[in-house]
């Protein structure tokens, strides 16, 4: 859990914009609720690497260098994430780390970076195949580890395989190397008309890859609350995005300005369940269709069940589900609001949504 400089700053990351991020996140209480990663993104470093080959940062933006913003944020008792990209190229074309595994894993620990992004776009010699793309983030891995055994490896390798066949084949080889992969595109979240798509679509695409989270290495969806509220998403899409990520246990990466997030949206960040049910140590397996209402479902850490209910239809949908159904063995059971924070005592479960709608309950027999 932490926090991501991308779809708010882009490559405008600058030393103040960073730090002031950092003590928003201890000042608003977002890293006592877990987010204490403080990562930055594609635009940190300098256009050419410095005349000993060595990755260094842009010097305009961060004229106290690498290493010393690293400092100020473990002063803020959190934690130091940078990116780079497989290739020799970032995503916006700025030096990567072709070439120069072990020389930047070596700069990293010795900035000390705690967290690596790495990205897959960006110069790779043509015709490089899956199998050797492979095989170069396995072996970034092992750098990175050499370097710094406390590292947390983040990569993108599965995300070109989307679609294709190839794909599972990327995420087992990212699970077995990394602590995280990104399992989803970019969410650009330029319209709201987008978000429910998007954020919906990963309930289809990634539900069958529970098998490859567990503690220590976890699907990523992707940031949460990307350039919340100026990207135009309502607190409900927020809560849907978050209710979704929870069940699949994706990181908890915040994308935002943390300065300009309203207080019910910091509070959805916030919500102790909603986080629990996200670091609940699985990703969720169980799915039923009642009609148009999905039901997804794994172990509440509070004991019971967490179930997210989805109105995949096009209209109002109503769904009945059995407590049995539910994973409940008892006649009567609470359901617990994660959202609302209501509990209704209950024998059997009716949800009555809108098109797009989620519901997301703790449930608990007695
Ligand atoms: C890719 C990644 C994004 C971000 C950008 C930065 O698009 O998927 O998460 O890191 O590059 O350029």
């Amino acid at each position: 859990m932490g926090y991501n400089t991308w779809y708010q700053f882009r490559t405008g990351i600058t030393e103040s914009v960073v730090l002031r991020q950092a003590e928003l996140l201890v000042s608003s209480g977002l890293a006592a609720a877990g987010y204490t990663c403080v990562n930055l993104d594609d635009g940190w470093m300098a256009t050419e690497r410095d005349p000993n080959g060595e990755l260094a940062g842009d010097a305009a933006k961060f004229p106290h260098g690498i290493g010393w913003l690293a400092e100020q944020i473990h002063a803020l008792g959190l934690r130091f994430g940078l990116y780079t990209a497989i290739g020799t190229r970032t995503c916006q074309s700025l030096p990567a780390s072709w070439d120069h595994y072990d020389q930047d894993a070596r700069t990293f620990a010795a900035w000390g970076v705690d967290f690596v992004k790495v990205d897959d776009c960006g110069g790779l010699p043509q015709g490089t195949t899956v199998a050797a793309l492979t095989e170069h983030f396995r072996e970034f891995g092992d750098c990175l580890r050499r370097h710094n055994p406390r590292v947390v490896y983040s990569q993108e390798l599965p995300i070109h395989q989307i679609g294709k066949p190839s794909f599972r084949a990327a995420v087992q080889a990212s699970a077995q190397s990394a602590h995280m992969w990104r399992v989803a595109h970019d969410e650009n979240p330029l319209s709201r008309e987008y978000a429910y798509p998007m954020i919906l679509g990963h309930l289809a695409a990634d539900l069958d890859l529970h098998p490859f989270a567990g503690p220590g290495h976890w699907n990523d969806l992707d940031m949460v609350a990307p350039n919340f509220p100026a990207s135009g998403w309502t607190l409900a899409d927020l809560r849907t995005q978050l209710s979704v990520w929870a069940m699949e246990a994706s990181p908890l990466l915040i994308s935002a300005d943390i300065g300009a997030l309203p207080p019910e949206a910091l509070a959805a960040l916030k919500n102790p369940h909603l986080i629990a049910i996200d670091q609940s140590g699985e990703q969720c397996s169980t799915v039923i269709m009642q009609g148009d209402i999905e039901a997804l479902m794994k172990p509440d850490p509070d004991g019971g069940t967490a179930v997210l209910f989805v109105n995949l239809g096009t209209g109002e949908a109503t769904g009945h589900f059995a407590l049995s159904q539910l994973g409940i063995a008892s006649a009567r059971a609470s359901a617990h609001d994660v959202w609302t924070g209501e509990t209704t005592a209950l024998s059997a479960v009716s949800v009555t949504l809108a098109a797009g709608q989620t519901l997301l309950l703790h449930i608990k027999g007695h």
